[in-house]
């Protein structure tokens, strides 16, 4: 069984903030700071930081050689990352004083996943293979049913939310690892276990887990509800929390975890990054988080 990370590949440019710009407003930043993310890139990093083996699929521009560079440091396989003629995704994220992150992305390469590309990389998985998407590359709806004609498990972070990805074959999915805000867009609920009610009725196979912030995170599959608590620490920055939470998921449901023990890891490894600045710089090895 092999896991594949189709998604995106950003520069993020870190403005430190004391709040966010409000319409109209110019604002002195106090830092910027450039890391590499993209849900995509971080997933992926995420997922061999928990000791996973990842191959991540995408492309960048001209300028992605280090995004590259650093998926290859981290231990992911990157033979189907493209280098395109254009520019790479890129975030602009103002992080303010309590961590909080506000994000504005422009797609870039991102957005240059055609069906040719699609199935060039498809066509080297098959059935029982793990496919990890998120929705900041073109493609999705191609790409959710060409997996599912493979015979893939589809686990998608619907993020960021949109009206386009709802129709785009959400009922392939086997997984969806949201937040609630992700959640309340898509079934309309904004209680967490009603979310998740909501989901199973819409999409009957598909297993959810929602992440709750502060207040934790639960997941439900379809007949019992786990629910965990986050451990506190002092928050520096959120950006890639999200991502560490999906990457730790996956790599125990693959290591044939229980629930409630990945769930734990999954928790505790966000807490490591929530306490550190930067997207992927900030995804804790698993032996940071064991120790
Ligand atoms: O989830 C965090 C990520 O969202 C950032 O790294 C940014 O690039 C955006 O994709």
């Amino acid at each position: 069984m092999r896991i594949l990370c189709f998604g995106s590949l950003n520069l993020d440019k870190v403005y430190k903030v004391e709040h966010f710009v409000k319409p109209g407003e110019t604002l002195a930043s106090l830092g910027l700071s450039l890391f590499c993310g993209g849900k995509g890139l971080n997933q992926s990093i995420a997922l061999a930081c928990a000791g996973c083996p990842v191959s991540m699929a995408g492309k960048v521009g001209k300028d992605g050689d280090m995004l590259i560079e650093r998926l290859k440091e981290k231990g992911v396989d990157t033979s189907f990352v493209r280098q395109t003629q254009g520019e790479s995704g890129h975030a602009v994220i103002q992080v303010d004083e309590s961590g909080q992150n506000s994000i504005l992305l422009f797609g870039g390469a991102n957005r240059e996943i055609d069906e040719a590309f699609i199935d060039e990389v498809l066509n080297n998985f098959q059935a029982g293979d793990f496919l990890l998407l998120q929705n900041e590359i073109s493609g999705m709806p191609y790409i959710m049913s060409q997996a599912k004609k493979r015979g893939m498990i589809i686990v998608l972070n619907p993020s960021p939310m949109d009206d386009s990805l709802k129709k785009s074959g959400l009922e392939n999915v086997d997984w969806f690892l949201l937040n609630e805000i992700e959640g309340e867009q898509l079934t309309g609920e904004s209680e967490p276990r009603l979310i998740c009610e909501a989901l199973s009725k819409m999409y009957p196979k598909s297993k959810t887990v929602l992440t709750l912030g502060e207040k934790g995170s639960v997941c439900f599959d379809g007949e019992n509800y786990t629910e965990q608590a986050v451990y506190p620490t002092k928050v520096v920055d959120t950006t890639a929390a999200g991502d560490t939470f999906t990457g730790y998921f996956l790599a125990g449901l693959l290591q044939g975890q229980q629930i409630p023990e990945i769930m734990d890891m999954a928790s505790r490894a966000c807490s490591i990054t929530v306490s550190r600045e930067g997207a992927s710089d900030s995804i804790p090895k698993m032996s940071e988080v064991i120790c």
